[in-house]
């Protein structure tokens, strides 16, 4: 039967959408089951890194599997997890390296539940029992479960479960095109970090066990680096006031922006830093939590039981899969491979930027958006309403490129973006592709 014309029996995301089924990815494209080709230019919300359809990662995965599928942790630990781990922890920050640790989940939501509680139990372990909360930034996403919610500061996702998520506090971005205090970097002397300072000073900082941030804020703001000096000072804030250090690089993490980890580009040194999406390439369901040996020698020295688990936790098969992605990248050095596509993706877009409603193009490596505003001079928005980056999204299908919309990068409801993140394998010609079909979209959307 036409995908046309089917019932789906999935409870979808949208249950007024129909949604073609994807049957076969190859490099970076993915085919329908009409056999329609699309270019996966977002890797379908940052995740795919060493392109869709590369057989070594399931025979990988197939070999684990016949041997030993599943072991539950409370009794085994599995040679791919051990291995994993120790190869993460050999590309992270510095600090992690001598005796960090590394605890699997699978996918991005559960590492920011587990770095929650991660957190807390730290402060029992150290024996400051009244530190729990954890603050976090407007504008940022960690995850749907309901503690990662309640760390979002991402207004549209928050809005319907506000009345089930604790509201531990939420200070500035840094996002400088739309400085939430009108200030111009360096002029602002970082005013955004500042603001973590000021509400800790106000909101008791003493029941406050971490901050949490995204280094380069991927789908909220559409690809917005942190400014230079903002990780090095809020380091200093988190220290001063004895609060975790946690980097959420669910999405930047894993080579996306051009380092192992984008906390490198800064040298910034954090706690925990979480990650997942590219870790597995989509090939499993697969993130990560990275703690520093420090925390780890509280737990020694204390309980050494984390009062938390998940049965899927370090699964064999999906660490398997991890590990076989890393030889992916090792072998094609794909790591390497993504400044330089990044820059050529950037030069593709180039000519994009001379457009009245492009306000800006940014991002680091090949984690990259677009922003659309209403007028340039004034970086004012479009109204909510007018759906642009969504418009944008169904023009550029029109030429068979997938593109990722987010709206609210301006206050959480108005500012319009589309988030580009291809495989770390795109060629100059696929990049070409992206920078037309967006050239296209925004004629059609804003000619109409
Ligand atoms: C920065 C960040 N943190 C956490 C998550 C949640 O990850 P997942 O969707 O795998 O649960 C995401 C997902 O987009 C993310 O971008």
């Amino acid at each position: 039967m036409s995908t046309a014309t089917r019932t789906t029996p999935l409870f979808s995301r949208n249950l007024r959408k129909q949604y073609p089924i994807a049957v076969r990815g190859e490099g970076c494209w993915i085919i329908d089951a009409e056999g329609r080709r699309y270019l996966d230019a977002s890797g379908q919300a940052a995740v795919v890194s060493i392109g869709h359809g590369v057989q070594e990662i399931g025979l990988a995965m197939a070999e684990q599997s016949g041997r030993i599928a599943f072991a539950h942790t409370t009794q085994f630990h599995s040679e791919p997890a051990e291995k994993l781990a120790d190869r993460v922890l050999a590309i992270a920050p510095k600090n992690f390296r001598s005796g960090g640790r590394v605890y699997f989940t699978s996918g991005g939501s559960e590492a920011t539940e587990t770095a929650i509680k991660l957190a807390r139990q730290y402060f029992l372990e150290v024996k400051q029992p009244s530190r729990y909360r954890v603050l976090a930034r407007k504008q940022s996403y960690h995850g749907s479960t309901l503690g990662a919610m309640s760390l979002s500061g991402n207004v549209a996702r928050r809005a319907p479960y506000a009345p089930l998520i604790p509201e531990w506090g939420h200070v500035a971005p840094c996002f400088c095109y739309h400085c939430p205090f009108g200030k111009t970097f360096p002029e602002c002397n970082l005013a955004c970090a500042d603001d973590l300072d000021s509400f800790l000073n106000a909101n008791d900082a003493s029941t406050v066990a971490a901050f949490l941030f995204e280094p380069v804020v991927g789908a909220t703001l559409g690809a917005a680096p942190a400014a230079d000096g903002y990780t090095a000072r809020i380091a200093d804030i988190c220290r001063k006031h004895g609060i975790l250090l946690i980097a959420d690089e669910v999405m930047t993490g894993m080579g996306r922006t051009g380092k192992p980890f984008a906390s490198e580009h800064w040298d910034l040194e954090p706690d925990i830093i979480l990650t997942g999406k590219g870790i597995a390439s989509g090939y499993a369901p697969l993130g990560a939590v990275i703690v520093a040996p420090r925390l780890v020698e509280a737990f020694e020295k204390g309980s050494a039981t984390f009062m938390h688990g998940f049965t899927y936790q370090a699964h064999p098969v999906a660490t398997a899969a991890g590990n076989a992605v890393f030889d992916y990248l090792d072998k094609h050095q794909l790591f390497a491979h993504v400044t330089p596509a990044g820059e050529t993706l950037r030069k593709a877009l180039a000519g994009l930027e001379s457009h009245r409603h492009v306000g800006q193009v940014r991002g680091l490596g090949l984690l990259q958006g677009v922003e659309f505003v209403k007028d340039k001079a004034t970086r004012e928005p479009f109204p909510k309403e007018a759906g642009i980056a969504e418009k944008i999204r169904q023009a550029a299908l029109e030429k068979n490129v997938l593109l990722y919309p987010g709206q609210g990068c301006v206050d959480g409801l108005r500012g319009d973006h589309v988030l580009l993140a291809p495989p770390f394998i795109i060629k100059p010609e696929e990049c070409a592709l992206i920078a037309e079909s967006l050239h296209y979209a925004i004629e059609k959307v804003f000619s109409a």
